[in-house]
């Protein structure tokens, strides 16, 4: 056994892909949960516990646990051992799998950001870190947030990160990529951050991939200073506090949006740890995704200023289109998440966070406030800036009890609210059209399911399998074309093997047979396979039956009697039966 598969075996994908995935028991071997791979509301995503393997019965993504983290994290098959094996406590054999370049690199970066993280902390601790003690003191983040944020201090000296790298054997090369340091025009590096107080920032999986650095005095620009991006930080893929919040945002089902590190520190420090922050930069599709994994219900708790606003404005679009449920949180005062929950206290902030409104009704107080619902231009204006968002609604229902809320909250007559709504409906309805499904039979299935099982007598039916005709008409003809071979070639008949003979499409119709309901519905025996592989039999019959008596119609229709005779005579025959007819 090579270490791929050693470490195939010792990890539970099920627990794997429910740390990205919320998933439900569906039956004894499968679990299910909403596809992290394309939008969807109800779930098509299915891992099986016997066979670990992954399959999106709607997406057709699916796949082993490596090609999962794979996929999620955005990383190379070698990172995705990497990170399993480091996870399950598993040493990696050192040269068991020779690494790529562009691997390697950001294996050093990763490492670099591990030993920027502790050198930051150690200089909080360290004298010359006063002033960021004083400064967090001043602004209420006492000693347990600052430990769980792995807060920091990068120190003025403008080389003592780069130095301590150097010394830990990092390349120059290497360590430009780290982002961690800048380039002088005589090829020098200083350091990147400066006396800044250091918020780092961890990928999902809780590896630390870059940093925001905050200026201590507000002469000192810009306020925030954050990574470029590098070879393990794609700013737009990431949220803040994900990695901690993730578990809470599943328990809670639920997760609060703010916008900035300091919110983000604060309202966890209250309390509700299901929070993350956007950073700065717009939400994109890919953080949304990330968020959807764990609930689909969404708080957005943006700055109470303009900018603020319309951030959330942006975003609201964006998080109807991916499927979730979104509410706004609002604070008095004009105080952000941070201050609220300091000044307020964290039942207040709770309690604005329950009673966090609708997005439509949010939205429609902006609208209300730009415009005159007592005019016609009013209302029209109001209704072409809602538009957008109702429309996202995927559901009728839901669409139209959303209209008739709405019509009522700005005192509009529901019927012209309904109206724009149908219309923008209607347009909306050619968009949506399902791609047709290749239809696999129940005794298909079953037959395949045996196949693939250690079930004795499998030999036998393997055998049986090359007489029937009914196989070259069958949406799986290759599946059975790919067992027949891997059984001839002598080696072990796995799913693994049968799988590595297909190509992608036919990989993913069997992973569909392996995972599909009914694979577990019935007992997995010789006598189950038999069944299967007569009713195929069978239905073989009765498709050429069929076929022959259309033979006829089209032959006396056209007045051929001799081959009409010809072929009755052979229908009979075979309704005789076999071993009958002669
Ligand atoms: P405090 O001002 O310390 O309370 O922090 P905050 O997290 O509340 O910041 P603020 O609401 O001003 O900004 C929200 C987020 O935008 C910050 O957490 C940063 O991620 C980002 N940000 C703010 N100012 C800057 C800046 O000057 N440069 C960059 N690149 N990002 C910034
Ligand atoms: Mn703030």
């Amino acid at each position: 056994m090579d270490f791929k598969d050693q470490l195939k075996s010792s990890v539970d994908i099920v627990n794997v892909i429910g740390e990205y995935v919320r998933l439900k028991k569906s039956g004894t071997q499968r679990y299910m949960g909403l596809c992290p791979f394309h939008n969807e509301k109800t779930p098509s995503f299915t891992v099986h516990v016997a066979r670990q393997f992954y399959k999106c019965f709607s997406c057709g993504e699916g796949g082993d646990v490596f090609s999962f983290v794979q996929k999620i994290e955005g990383i190379s098959f070698y990172e995705a051992l990497q990170t399993l094996a480091e996870r399950h406590g598993i040493p990696m054999p050192k040269r068991s799998l020779a690494a790529d370049e562009e691997t390697k690199v950001r294996d050093a970066v990763f490492q670099m950001h591990e030993i920027a993280l502790e050198h930051f902390r150690a200089g909080l601790r360290a004298p010359a870190g006063e002033a960021a003690r004083d400064y967090l003191a001043r602004r209420g983040v006492a000693q347990p947030a600052v430990d769980r944020f792995a807060l920091g201090y990068s120190d003025r000296s403008g080389r003592a990160l780069l130095r301590l790298l150097e010394q830990r054997g990092f390349s120059p090369a290497q360590i430009e990529q780290s982002g961690l340091v800048r380039k002088r025009e005589d090829g020098s590096f200083y350091d990147y951050f400066r006396n800044r107080l250091m918020f780092p920032i961890h990928g999902e999986s809780g590896k630390p991939i870059g940093f925001g650095g905050r200026a201590l005095t507000p002469d000192d620009n810009p306020k925030y200073l954050n990574s470029p991006e590098t070879p393990i930080y794609i700013k737009s893929n990431v949220l803040y506090n994900l990695h901690r919040a993730k578990e809470p945002i599943r328990k809670q089902d639920r997760v609060i949006l703010v916008e900035g590190y300091m919110d983000a520190l604060g309202v966890s420090s209250a309390g509700f740890e299901f929070v993350v922050a956007s950073c700065g930069t717009s939400l994109t599709e890919a953080q949304i995704k990330a968020l959807k994994r764990h609930s689909v219900n969404i708080a957005v708790n943006f700055d109470p200023d303009a900018p603020g606003a319309s951030a959330a404005e942006r975003s609201i679009n964006l998080l109807l289109q991916e499927g979730m449920a979104v509410r706004m949180v609002e604070l008095d005062g004009g105080l952000d998440p941070d201050e609220y929950c300091k000044q307020r206290g964290a039942e207040a902030y709770g309690e604005r966070v329950r009673n966090a409104k609708g997005y439509f009704y949010w939205l429609a107080d902006r609208a209300r406030a730009r415009h005159d619902v007592h005019t016609t231009e009013g209302i029209v204006a109001v209704l072409k800036f809602l538009m957008p968002a109702v429309e996202r609604i995927s559901d009728r229902l839901e669409r139209m009890a959303v209209a008739n809320d709405l019509a009522e909250y700005i005192g509009v007559d529901r019927g012209t609210v309904l109206d724009s709504f149908r219309k923008a409906a209607a347009d909306r309805k050619e968009a949506r059209l399902e791609r047709p499904k290749e239809i696999i039979r129940a005794d298909e299935r079953g037959l395949l399911n045996v196949l693939l099982s250690d079930a004795p007598g499998r030999e036998a039916l393997l055998r049986d399998l090359s007489k029937i005709e009914i196989l070259n008409r069958l949406s799986t003809r290759r599946l059975f074309e790919a067992l027949m071979a891997a059984h001839a070639g002598g080696a072990p008949v796995t799913f693994d093997a049968v799988s590595a003979r297909l190509e992608a499409q036919d990989q993913n119709l069997l992973a569909e047979v392996a995972l599909s309901e009914d694979a577990e519905a019935h007992e997995i025996t010789e006598e189950y396979g038999r069944q299967c592989l007569e009713s195929l039999l069978r239905s073989g019959e009765r498709n050429r039956r069929t076929d022959i008596k259309t033979r006829i119609r089209e032959a006396e229709r056209g007045g051929d009697m001799a081959e009409a005779v010809r072929l009755a005579r052979e229908l009979e025959a075979m309704e005789r039966g076999p071993g009958r007819n002669k």
